[in-house]
């Protein structure tokens, strides 16, 4: 059962550090979780703070809801990052946003959920397991060039055309339902391993990737976040892949660039429609976290404020 299962916070006190958190100030968890990042921002508040967190998880809305009965500082909702306007309501605008991107540890630890290639479980990996499609139907239904894509532009897997064909080559004889018997038509379609990483890895980081739309809400999430932030709100935004990241880097750096102006004319910074500012360098956790907590070893976060 998942409620046994821990999700170990990354990148803890440097990200509410980050979020430089005002006592009376109301703030937005994205990506609640386990509430690891949501705890200490409420320690952070005053009794007139806020904090809405928001997870499309109903396994951690479950959780939140439990933290909610307890402080009434704290409210959760369900959805996805495509609602956040709608779920928040905020009309007066957020002091911050938090996003701590990716799946939770129960997520990943939780066979039933179908995320591992290591444990045996139905093949569904969807964070929010009461809509959309599973893995199984959309690995049943996908086209092979479809599925050849997917793999290739998530996973950026070098093999992604000799996979696929190897999976439309058994689907056509039995369904593909198990996450042990997709890893094992992937490791069997894959010429050279990899040192140190399972052959599947690559493959499962996209289909998630996909089948989550993950880089198609995170876009949303940051366009939508600069218009509910108010001046000096900070969006802090913790990355595990470099795809994610990718985008959030790019993001940013464009929102703090504004439009972009001939180069050479006399224009004032606040003349450019920039609507952020970088704050610092990107953030890595530090060696002891990651001898610690191996799943942060891909970790970077970014931050930014809003002008
Ligand atoms: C890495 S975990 C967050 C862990 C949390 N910071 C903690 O300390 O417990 C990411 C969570 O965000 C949720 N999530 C990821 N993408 C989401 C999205 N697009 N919309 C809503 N929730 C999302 C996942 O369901 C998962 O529970």
């Amino acid at each position: 059962m998942t409620e046994d299962l821990l999700h170990q916070t990354v990148l803890l006190h440097e990200a509410v550090t980050a979020l430089k958190v005002i006592e009376d100030g109301c703030y937005v968890d994205g990506t609640f979780g386990r509430g690891g990042h949501s705890r200490q921002i409420l320690k952070k508040l005053g009794s007139d703070g806020c904090l809405i967190a928001i997870d499309k998880d109903v396994r951690a809305v479950e959780q939140g809801e439990r933290l909610a009965a307890e402080d009434s500082r704290f409210s959760i909702r369900q959805g996805s990052f495509l609602q956040v306007a709608e779920l928040i309501g905020h009309e007066d605008g957020i002091d911050g946003l938090l996003l701590d991107l990716g799946v939770s540890s129960p997520q990943l630890d939780d066979a039933s959920r179908g995320f591992s290639f290591m444990k045996a479980g139905p093949l569904d990996m969807r964070m929010d397991d009461t809509s959309g499609q599973s893995a199984a139907d959309w690995i049943h239904e996908a086209e092979e060039g479809e599925i050849a894509r997917v793999l290739k532009e998530y996973g950026e897997e070098r093999f992604a055309r000799r996979i696929a064909r190897a999976i439309v080559g058994v689907r056509s004889e039995s369904e593909i339902t198990d996450t042990l018997q997709l890893a094992g038509i992937i490791s069997a379609a894959i010429p050279r391993h990899e040192k140190h990483k399972h052959p599947a890895t690559r493959s499962f980081q996209a289909i998630r990737i996909h089948i989550n739309r993950e880089l198609e809400e995170l876009e949303s999430m940051l366009q939508v976040a600069v218009g509910l932030l108010k001046q000096g709100g900070r969006l802090v935004v913790i990355s595990f892949h470099s795809l994610e990241d990718r985008l959030v880097k790019r993001f940013m750096k464009a929102q703090a660039l504004g439009e972009r102006l001939p180069a050479g004319l006399p224009v004032q910074y606040e003349q450019t429609n920039a609507a952020l500012k970088l704050i610092g360098k990107p953030i890595f956790p530090t060696k002891q976290e990651v001898e610690f907590n191996p799943r942060s070893r891909s970790a970077v976060m970014r931050v930014a404020e809003k002008l």
